[in-house]
């Protein structure tokens, strides 16, 4: 299975979410930091957290259109944007130089430059979503970058501790930084298309599950898995089939059909 057939059935919509990000970078006052992030609105990543809310979206509706579909494109473009702060900072930390084959803003401008720039473009996140989302997914929002902080600074204590990291604290650190954000772009395209609380909730599992086994695949490709306590590979595979299940009794769509086939992509990628 591969990624862009996986990605088809939501392309058109990331397309439209790529155009709403190139035109926020328009809405920017100073030129020096809109040449800063100018790359972020017009080389795109891997834009799977927008996917991944519009194919949570389309296990509830098949074809959202009209507010709906304007509410879920502007969502898709808000988790892209944190996502991108994200990485922004977390290259300050990690002192890393170089990100999808560029330099990384810290390389190229300094620490000082990066955590504004990463600020910038968490602002700009909220600037789209505060008129489009309801309070509760907004406060949702807003909760996770809380986990996702919490849990990157209790990364930097595991790390710099001469202890070895127990496999309860290994694992909540990546539910902290990757798997809950995954849960809450799939529970904000669910909701956003109306599904019911549990409809809601098994794709909030889902996304859950699938980012805890997609953060165990990505440390064990980068050889990064510094948990001796783990069977990394067969947690990892624990996680990918909870996630399975989490998309049982959900009924046949084509959200669903996509979000097992990035499932798959993901399992068959690492080689399993
Ligand atoms: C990549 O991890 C980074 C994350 C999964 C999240 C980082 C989160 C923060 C810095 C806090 C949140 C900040 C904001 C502004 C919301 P990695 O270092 O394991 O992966 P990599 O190889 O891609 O760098
Ligand atoms: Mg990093």
């Amino acid at each position: 299975m591969k990624l862009e057939d996986a990605f088809r059935p939501v392309s058109a919509e990331l397309r439209a979410v790529e155009r709403e990000l190139v035109s926020l970078s328009q809405g920017l006052s100073f030129s020096s930091i809109k040449t800063i992030l100018e790359r972020f609105f017009t080389t795109p990543g891997k834009y799977l957290r927008p996917a991944l809310l519009l194919m949570s979206a389309k296990a509830i509706q098949e074809k959202p259109e009209g507010q709906t579909l304007r509410k879920l494109l502007l969502a898709a473009a808000g988790v892209e944007l944190i996502h991108n702060a994200s990485l922004v900072h977390d290259d300050v930390i990690d002192e890393d130089l170089e990100r999808r084959g560029q330099p990384t803003v810290n390389a190229g401008h300094g620490n000082r430059i990066a955590i504004l720039a990463g600020d910038t473009l968490y602002s700009k996140a909220f600037s789209i979503m505060i008129d489009a989302l309801p309070k509760e997914l907004l406060r949702d929002i807003v909760e996770l970058n809380i986990h996702m902080c919490s849990a990157e600074v209790e990364q930097e204590k595991v790390r710099s501790c001469s202890e070895p990291v127990t496999k309860e604290t290994f694992l909540s650190i990546n539910e902290g930084k990757t798997a809950s954000f995954m849960s809450v772009c799939c529970k904000l395209g669910s909701s956003l298309a109306g599904g019911s609380a549990a409809e809601v909730a098994k794709l909030a599992a889902f996304g859950l599950d699938f980012g805890m086994a997609f953060q165990l695949y990505d440390d064990l490709s980068d050889g990064d898995s510094d948990c001796a306590d783990l069977d990394v590979l067969s947690e990892a595979r624990r996680f990918a089939s909870a996630a399975r299940a989490d998309l049982l009794g959900l009924g046949p769509s084509v959200g669903v059909k996509a979000l097992t086939a990035l499932l798959d992509h993901l399992v068959e990628k690492a080689g399993n």
